[in-house]
């Protein structure tokens, strides 16, 4: 709170001046400052309001929507409200990407976007325009594995199987950045999966093996006959 002085006069101490410059100076100065920002300020406002006006309104009706898909360009009719994962699933009939909870927290939808591992159900499909989209159908053309998808097979990385596309493309996204990655480097990537089957340890014993650091044999079956006889 300012106070006052007896004699009634603000008691905040006046700006200091430098040597020369008059307090007419100062004023005058401080006035031609604060047009000048008021100026590039209105000018900005106006740029943005141009912008603005300038953008494309979509929606709400269906609209032609672009995406690049494992290396195809498609175009779709989708309205703007519709998700990547529900077009991957719905219109391009690509189901390996998987709906879960469908809301951002267990990682069966992953896709890479540009690279990147994604949630395809947070992600609006007329937003992933213009970036390169990779589902698990994408990772080899040939319709084989890939050297991770086959460490899965190996480690037994899966039981119902609904978050293994998730996870493996998280995984992919970092073997690709990371080929010999640690088990905690693993753990950290794959922190927004969930596998409610308990399947992490074999996951993260895939990821190892994928990324050439071997881990012990899988588990040796009993079978009920030798176990009878024995
Ligand atoms: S379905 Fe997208 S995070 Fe679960
Ligand atoms: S294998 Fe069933 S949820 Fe992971």
């Amino acid at each position: 709170m300012k106070r006052s002085s007896s004699s009634g006069q603000s008691s905040v101490p006046p700006p200091i001046l430098s040597a020369g410059v008059s307090r007419r100076d100062f004023l005058r100065g401080l006035g031609t400052t604060a047009v000048s920002a008021a100026a590039l300020g209105s000018q900005s406002l106006a740029a943005g309001l141009a912008q603005a006006n300038a953008e494309e309104v979509r929606g709400p009706a269906a609209g032609p929507v672009t995406l690049s898909i494992n290396g195809e360009r498609r175009t779709f009719n989708l309205e703007p409200r519709v998700t990547l994962l529900e077009a991957l699933r719905l219109n391009a009939g690509l189901t390996g990407s998987k709906e879960a909870c469908d809301r951002a927290t267990c990682g069966a939808c992953t896709v890479l976007l540009d690279g990147d591992p994604v949630y395809a159900c947070t992600v609006l499909a007329i937003e992933a325009q213009g970036a390169e989209i990779e589902t698990v159908e994408g990772l080899t053309k040939s319709g084989g594995l890939t050297r991770l998808q086959q460490a899965f097979v190996d480690k037994d990385g899966l039981q119902c199987g609904f978050c293994t596309p998730g996870f493996v493309m998280t995984l992919t996204a970092l073997l690709r950045k990371n080929a010999h990655p640690t088990e905690a480097e693993i753990r950290r990537a794959c922190a927004g999966n969930l596998c409610r089957c308990g399947s992490q340890p074999r996951i993260i014993a895939a990821a190892l093996e994928a990324g050439g650091t071997p881990t012990a044999a899988k588990a040796n079956t009993v079978r009920f006959h030798d176990h009878a006889l024995a």
